[in-house]
This record gives C-alpha cells, structure tokens and sequence, in this order.
C-alpha cells in the first residue's frame, strides 16, 4: 500500500514523514514548488521538534519524496491524505475550502486506481459528504474512488509524538449510522474503508490506542468540539483572572486547586495572554459561522464570549504595560519576550505575543523583539518593529521586559541575570510562569495577568 499526502504544511508534512516512519512509501505533494524543493532536499521550512531528523532519515532512505505534479500523485498512491490549509475567509468567519475542494478533485482527477482519499483537514460540518460526491464526479471512469474522514488532533511542538502515538483516532464513513438510508450508502463501501483504514493504522491498532467509527458529520464535528473546548476551558480560566487580578487573588493556585477535581483536570487552565495560532481561534470562528448557516447562532453563541475574552487578554496586556510606564508608553524602551503562538514552535498565526507588540509599536513604544525561533516569520508579518538576536539584546535599555511566549530560555531566566542590562526594572510575566517573589527580592516591579501586582 502506497500512501500520498497533499499538503506539506505543519499537519502534511509532519502527517508524510511519520507515515514513512511507520514503514509506508510516501509521496508528498504541494502545489508550491518551493516547498516540494525544500523538502525534497530534506530541508523542513519551519522548526517542528524532531521531524526535520525525521524527513532527513526517510528522504535519504528513499522512502519519502515530493512532487508537485497530481499525475504523479495519483499513479502512485492507493491511499492520500488530504492535509491542506482551510484559513479563514477574508472578511468573513467561515473557512476557505477552497484548497480542500481542489486537492480531492485533482487527485480523483488523476487516479489511475481505486483509490481512498482520507480527509484531514478541519473542515465545517457537512463538507466531507459534498466531497465524496466530488471524488466520484472527478475519478476517471471504472475507477473507484471513496472517501473517509480522519481528524487529526496534533499540537504544534507536538506534532510527531501525537501522529505516531495518538489519544484516540476517529473514522468517518460513508454510511455508518443515521445515513443508512441514504441511496447512496452501500455497507459494503464502509467495510471495504474501514479495513484499508485498518491497514493504514496497524501498528497504532497493535499498541491499543482507540478507534472511534461514526459517520461523517461526528467525525467532523469531533475536530472542532475538542478545540472548542480547549479554548473554552484557555478562556474561562481568563476571564477569573479578571477577577483574581481585581481582587488581589492568585489565578494560578486557583487553577491548581479546581484542576485536582479530576473532573476538570489541570490542563489548559494556565492563564495569561490568551490563545492563538492556526487552529483555536480560526476553528471556533468557523463552528460560528457554520451554526449560523444551520440556523443554530445560539447553540454555539457561547462561542463569542470565548473569543472576546481571548481578544480582551491583548487589550489588557498593553493596558498593564502602559500603566507600568506611567501612563504612556511614548519613545518607551519595550522588550518583549516571544513572538510564536506558543513555545516549540515558530508559527506568528494569529499570534498574541506578535500582536501586543505591534499594539505596542503602533502606540508610540520602541519595540524589541526576540524568539528564539519565530523572528523572521514574525518579521514578514509584522516588520516595524525591531527584531533581535538574543534575550540580553532585547533587555538592553529596557524599561519594562514583556514575556509573552513561555519559551524555557524565559522560564529559567533570573533577575540577576537581566538586572545590568536593563534600564528599570520593571517586569511584565504575561504567561505567569516565572516566581514573583524571586524577582521583588531583587527589587524588581512584578506584574503578572492574573495575580494582583
Ligand atoms: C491545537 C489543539 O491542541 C490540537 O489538538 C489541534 O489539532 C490543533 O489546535 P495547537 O494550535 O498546536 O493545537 O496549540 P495548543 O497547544 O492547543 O495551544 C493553543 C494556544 O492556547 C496557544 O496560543 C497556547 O499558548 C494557548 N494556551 C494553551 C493557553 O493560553 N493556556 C493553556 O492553558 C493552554
């Protein structure tokens, strides 16, 4: 069994490199050339922990390669992925499917076979029906082509571990269920995917890891459920931290307290500037603007406040700095640690820390940045501000020091350590992960989002 992917981005790539890894001959596509070329070389375009060994290992050993070209793509695989990018519309909330609905009509186009395609990207509710009928429409004739849905729930920083070894994994099928009446819905097609899927997944079948089997809508709707709930729970914990700030509470003995009820759990209650990235906030705008297609807006009405809270963590963010420096931060020296929407990773989508700081540079600050791995994908989002190479290079001058990304070359640094460089010392944690009493013993100002300064 030959196995394809389309897409080479975060979830692509890492999804065709762990997939030679399980043993499989895979070819990657991506219609742009840059990234077939850069891969091809074994040249990861973006930091991932541990994949770029990964594509080194399997393009050397022959078993991975790339291509651009869907004629390839569709002599060779009997099964392709689909992991290209569904972003959000301009000017709107709902997902571009446009990527998706070319990706599943090419490769149908070109299948020279019968063929599986697995769906993977997150898509609204209801799109892997209309694809199917797609494939069909687009395949070649006497060749059959079918459809299956397969989120995928990887975390950047994350992405090996959690394709190789995931919690759980979840199969949409044609037919399964509510849909038996549908004419189009042959039983016989299901058993036929889910033994191919079977195959795919052996050896994570072998280890245990549990395979959920429903329809199609269940499946698509489990991706979104999960990263709904993931930023209800990032947000919640926000919105008390209004609240413990005010008060002079402490949100992070809260969240260790309600989180030992193993009922909530621990995880995804640390508060600080909120959350972003590719996926969180794109996928609950999109759940939004589905619903309000259904004609369901309340059902997930909820779903407005999640996001208000997020986006209110970045207003407040550059109103504590602005207090810090006196009430404007004009001609202010700002260094601000992080760029990425999370450590381990160099994604700026739809990132807080890059935000703040370019609301702080549009209101007047010297902004210096540094990542220890986002700094130019920041810089070609966002160039105005000033880009550094290192910590003691943003700090130099300092009046006030922002950590924005939790990054452990943060976490582990000391008052000590920043103390000479720095004009005042005055320091913002934005993500409360370092200890506010080892830095007021030096004499520093300590602010924090959620515990009273
Ligand atoms: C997320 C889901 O976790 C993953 O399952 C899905 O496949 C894709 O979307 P990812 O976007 O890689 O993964 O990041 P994640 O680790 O979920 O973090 C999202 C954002 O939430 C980050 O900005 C992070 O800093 C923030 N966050 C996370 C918090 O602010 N507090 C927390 O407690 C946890």
């Amino acid at each position: 069994m030959k196995i394809t992917v389309l897409g080479t981005g975060y979830l692509g790539a890492t999804h065709a490199a762990s997939m030679a890894e399980m043993g499989f001959e895979v070819l990657g596509l991506d219609v742009d050339p840059s990234k077939v070329e850069a891969l091809s070389a074994g040249v990861l375009p973006f930091h991932e922990p541990g994949l770029a060994e990964l594509l080194k290992k399997h393009v050397n050993s022959g078993r991975l390669r790339f291509t651009s070209d869907y004629a390839e793509a569709g002599a060779f695989g009997d099964v392709h992925f689909v992991g290209v990018g569904t972003p959000q519309r301009p000017g709107s909330y709902a997902a571009d499917m446009s990527y998706v609905d070319s990706a599943v009509a090419s490769i149908a186009r070109h299948a020279q076979r019968d063929a599986v395609i697995v769906g993977k990207s997150t898509v609204p509710v209801g799109s892997a029906r209309r694809l199917r009928e797609l494939a069909r429409q687009n395949a070649p004739a006497g060749v059959q082509v079918d459809l299956v849905w397969n989120p995928e729930f990887l975390r950047e920083g994350h992405g090996v571990e959690d394709t190789l070894r995931p919690d759980r994994m979840v199969l949409g099928l044609p037919g399964h269920g509510a849909h038996h009446d549908d004419a189009a819905a042959d039983p016989s097609d299901d058993q036929r995917l889910e033994a191919v899927m079977r195959e795919v997944y052996a050896q994570q079948l072998e280890a245990q890891i549990p395979l959920i089997i429903t329809d199609y809508e269940t499946a698509e709707l489990v991706k979104v459920a999960a990263n709904s709930f993931l930023a209800t729970k990032i947000s919640f914990i926000n919105s008390l931290s209004e609240l413990t700030e005010a008060v002079g509470g402490d949100i992070r003995t809260l969240a260790d307290a309600i989180g030992m009820d193993d009922r909530i759990g621990r995880k995804f209650l640390n508060a600080g500037v909120g959350f972003g990235g590719g996926c969180l906030p794109k996928d609950i705008r999109a759940l939004r603007a589905r619903a309000s297609e259904l004609g369901l807006d309340q059902s997930v009405r909820f779903l407005v406040e999640i996001d208000d809270i997020n986006i209110r963590r970045r207003d407040h963010t550059v109103g504590v700095v602005t207090d810090m420096l006196g009430g404007s931060v004009m001609g202010k020296q700002v260094a601000v640690l992080g760029a990425a929407f999370k450590p381990e990773s160099d994604d700026v989508r739809d990132s807080p820390a890059l935000d703040i700081a370019a609301r702080l540079h549009s209101i007047g600050a010297d902004v210096h940045v540094y990542d220890p791995k986002a700094n130019a994908n920041a810089a070609k989002r966002y160039p105005r501000v000033d880009y550094v190479d290192s910590l003691p290079q943003a700090v130099a001058r300092a009046e006030v020091v922002v950590l924005l990304t939790e990054w452990e070359e943060f976490r582990s640094m000391t008052p000590q350590q920043l103390a000479p460089l720095v004009k005042s010392r005055q320091i913002l944690d934005g993500r409360n992960v370092l200890d506010p009493q080892q830095w007021q013993e030096q004499g520093w100002t300590y602010r924090a989002l959620g515990r009273k300064g």
